[in-house]
């Protein structure tokens, strides 16, 4: 740590920092200090490194592209490892969404998910749900309700914003069928009294809750919301950007719940943690948006591509979505047994490996300080874990893909142990 003590201490403080740790090198579910110490990484950097950290075939072709074309500006020539990707994508997207737009980051990409929903409906208002995270820039943030230090300073946002809530049983101590029927019932509140439908572009909804909480909707939600947004020709964005790319164990999360968005934003677990994100809709909406009405330089990038098509290829030659069914059912099960010994854990909840452990007080308040201490236990250990949520109270388990039984096992025995010192 010396040598870089002064570098160090001129990152900006405005990261949160959760580890001191300067990692060396990383390989599939293990990152590795300056001193060879291994952490168990079930944090994926947050939710990127899906194929694990430096997957050989992402790495080969990140290599192998990088000797042939660095940057090829898509206003200017278009790239293979770009059309390459549009072919992969076709394989594992429903057949409707088939027009492709490619940026850098997840802030970007819902971004232009706006744009494009503005100007393929000329209508102005954008719905989001309490608890949501769509990103950092003054646009997205404008959208994001899931902790208001996010907000903190930045006001006036972007108008034109309304938030409904979000389907969240466990919070509201009702079962799925009475919240999601509430939610909807607010919804159409909401579209009587706040924004109407006619000025309403699109309603945005992350399928899975990420940021806010790591909380799973009920289907009949879900599938109500496609009918609502049917019903008054409003666009229904799913924001995939941490539920994507085989995370809850089938390539996008709203697989789950038996509805086809309009259109969809990617990035994080796309390009195995290369910056590359996407916008995803029907080309007849695609069709709408204006030529040279949004674009970006380094959107698209072709070693991202590159990485993003090894990335599909290995997801789906490797059936990291099988495994990731299998352990996520080993994890929730090793957690829920937790569960019934340690009472601070007030619910364990997910699918797929996208798997979140809440903590409650005796009196079911928000118990953030023994999250945040079983994480710093965890971490002592050489385990490596986030909190979410908006009071931090609940900590997220996000191992790769390619975790192994013996990997979920360690992790568990890590957290038991660090319970048992905590609670
Ligand atoms: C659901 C969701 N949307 C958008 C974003 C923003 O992505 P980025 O940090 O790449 O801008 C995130 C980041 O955590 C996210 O989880």
């Amino acid at each position: 740590m010396s040598d870089y003590q002064e570098s160090f201490s001129r990152i900006s403080p405005v990261w949160t920092r959760y580890t001191p740790i300067i990692a060396k090198r990383a390989e599939g579910s293990y990152v590795y200090d300056l001193d060879g110490n291994a952490y168990l990484d079930f944090t994926c950097g947050i939710g990127v490194t899906n194929t694990g950290h430096c997957h050989p075939r992402v790495v080969a072709a990140v290599k192998e592209q990088a000797g042939l074309l660095l940057h090829g500006q898509v206003n200017i020539v278009m790239h293979i490892p770009m059309l390459e990707l549009a072919k992969e994508l076709r394989t594992i997207l429903p057949a409707e969404l088939d027009g492709y737009f490619f940026s850098n980051s997840g802030a970007e990409a819902i971004e232009g998910a706006v744009k494009l929903a503005r100007a393929a409906t000329g209508r102005p208002n954008i719905v989001v749900f309490q608890g949501s995270f769509h990103g950092r820039t003054i646009g997205t943030m404008s959208l994001t309700t899931s902790k208001t230090i996010y907000r903190a300073g930045y006001q006036p946002l972007m108008p034109g914003v309304f938030v409904a809530p979000f389907p969240y049983s466990y919070r509201y101590g009702w079962d799925e069928e009475r919240t999601s029927q509430w939610c909807l019932d607010e919804l159409e509140y909401l579209f009587a009294t706040q924004t109407s439908p006619q000025e309403t572009a699109a309603v945005l909804i992350e399928p899975v809750l990420g940021e806010g909480g790591y909380v799973v909707p009920p289907a009949s939600f879900l599938r109500g919301l496609r009918t609502m947004c049917d019903r008054y020709d409003i666009l229904l964005i799913a924001d995939e950007i941490q539920s994507g790319f085989g995370r809850t164990g089938r390539w996008f999360g709203f697989e789950h719940f038996d509805f086809v968005p309009d259109i969809m934003t990617v990035a994080k677990g796309l390009a195995s943690g290369l910056p590359l994100s996407g916008v995803f809709s029907r080309m007849d909406l695609m069709k709408k948006w204006a030529t040279g009405t949004h674009g970006g330089t380094y959107g698209g990038n072709a070693v991202a591509s590159a990485a993003a098509v090894a990335t599909i290829q290995a997801m789906r030659d490797e059936d990291m979505l099988g495994n990731t069914r299998a352990r996520g059912a080993q994890l929730m099960t090793g957690l829920r047994h937790l569960q019934e010994e340690f009472p601070a854990i007030g619910d364990v909840r997910g699918l797929g490996l996208m798997v979140g452990v809440e903590f409650r007080t005796q009196d079911r308040q928000p118990d953030r300080d023994t999250a945040k201490a079983v994480v710093h236990a965890c971490q002592e250990d050489r385990l490596l874990l986030l909190t979410c949520g908006p009071w931090d109270n609940t900590i997220r388990f996000i191992p790769p893909l390619v975790v192994t039984q013996e990997q979920v096992d360690q992790g568990l025995g890590i957290f038991a142990r660090a319970l048992s010192q905590v609670t």
